[in-house]
């Protein structure tokens, strides 16, 4: 597996004579395993030809904001910013360097950079002079603070005849550069959540049901945490309004049990997910009749015959490999640890995040939760009472570490 594998990587190539070196970066990060797409500004097609970049990374090469004016069309450059794990802009003048800045977005890269919800990467490449005055030290100065990582240039000979600081980076340094910075910002980068999360609804007829007040919240906050993180996320979700948007994050919304089994199922037939964590609170039983559409006062039956709905999580459980991480949750009433670990084993879990609904602040509702995780009668990490998005950053760290021992299951480009 190469260092970048599975990485998508949108490259930008901007009008510098170092743009000839951009044919050596696309090499290097396709032969790294990364899926790359060329996006060039007009200036850097007088330096090299886009049939050169688009026959090395296998893509067509995209450059102008309007793809066939007489048809109308144009490049999605907002489909290009989320395509994207990473934009990587190499060469970057100190023209683009200064557009990126002012947020200007009168060529396609820029309008990419502009809608891009990935991080973003820059090696400059200039005359020493342009590189040295004052505008550009503050421009990366003021992308540096955005987040932008900047690759620094090397000093060398430049094409100007002067020496110093201004080459770009030699195509093999981005590649190192940027494959030791992708292990740093998105870590789990080619693995696999599969979330359920939110309460289930389980209909009595067409208006009434038996449910819970799960809000989704916590398994939401998952959901984003681990997607931050490079994850590719599964998100089966029961009737809940809490958002989950992120490029990483597949929401699928259903609202019975039987709904969440099927699409839980689908998705973990799909892609093998690395971990599996079952945040919804599911409800145990539904009514063995749905009455069809809404039955008046009088046809309400005086007593409900309800029959058990299946354990969404101990089947995942069972149908997931051994070496997939498995993380269930138990609500307890008072203290649940003796019923969270006989859940361990019950339901084939590495972890049992426990939370009291007695804990005050905790559980369905609220914004906080205070949980501990049950890993086994000898290992149980008791945590303050913290948001929902502190619980899930916790639980991220614990999922971290355990995949990073191992290899993803899945990568994506074997999907
Ligand atoms: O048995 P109990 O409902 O306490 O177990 C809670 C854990 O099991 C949670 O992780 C929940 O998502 C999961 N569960 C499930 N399907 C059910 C009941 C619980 O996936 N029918």
């Amino acid at each position: 597996m190469g260092s970048l594998s599975g990485r998508r990587i949108v490259l930008g190539v901007t009008g510098s004579i170092a743009a000839y070196k951009s044919a050596l970066v696309v090499r290097g990060l396709v032969k790294a395993g990364a899926e790359v797409r060329v996006v060039m500004t007009p200036g850097a097609k007088t330096f090299i030809t886009p049939l050169t970049l688009g026959t090395l990374s296998g893509n067509p090469v995209h450059s102008a904001l309007t793809e066939d004016v007489e048809a109308g069309t144009w490049t999605d450059h907002v489909e290009l910013g989320l395509w994207g794990d990473v934009v990587l802009v190499a060469p970057a003048t100190a023209h683009t360097l200064a557009g990126m800045v002012e947020g200007r977005g009168d060529n396609l890269l820029l309008t990419v950079l502009l809608s891009a919800k990935c991080p973003v990467v820059v090696a400059p490449a200039m005359d020493r002079d342009m590189f040295l005055h004052a505008a550009t030290t503050e421009n990366l100065e003021k992308l540096a603070a955005r987040g932008v990582h900047i690759i620094d240039p090397d000093t060398g000979e430049l094409a100007s005849g002067l020496t110093g600081k201004g080459r770009m980076a030699e195509p093999e340094r981005i590649r190192t550069e940027l494959t030791t910075w992708f292990k740093s910002q998105a870590p789990l980068i080619g693995y696999r959540a599969l979330i359920t999360s939110g309460p289930t609804q389980e209909p009595l007829d067409a208006v009434r049901y038996l449910g819970n007040r799960s809000s989704g919240r916590q398994g939401a906050a998952i959901a984003l945490e681990l997607a931050k993180r490079g994850m590719q996320v599964d998100y089966i979700c029961g009737p809940s309004d809490i958002p989950t948007d992120h490029p990483g994050v597949h929401r699928v919304d259903v609202t019975t049990a039987l709904e969440m089994k099927a699409a839980a199922e689908a998705a973990l037939g799909a892609a093998t997910p690395d971990v599996i964590i079952g945040a919804a609170a599911v409800a145990d039983v539904r009514p063995r009749m749905t009455i069809d559409g809404k039955a008046s006062k009088g046809e309400l039956p005086d007593t409900i015959e309800l029959v058990d709905n299946p354990d969404i999580l101990a089947h995942l459980n069972a149908a997931a490999p051994d070496a997939c991480y498995k993380v269930g949750f138990a609500l307890a009433h008072g203290d649940g640890r003796a019923a969270a670990l006989r859940k361990l084993s019950a339901k084939g879990c590495d972890l049992v995040v426990l939370n009291s609904i007695t804990d005050k602040g905790a559980g369905f509702g609220h914004t906080t939760n205070r949980v501990d995780f049950v890993h086994g009668p000898d290992r149980i990490d008791s945590f303050e009472l913290k948001t929902k998005e502190a619980v899930a950053v916790d639980l991220a760290d614990e999922v971290q570490q355990q995949l990073l021992e191992r290899p993803p299951l899945l990568t994506p480009l074997d999907d």
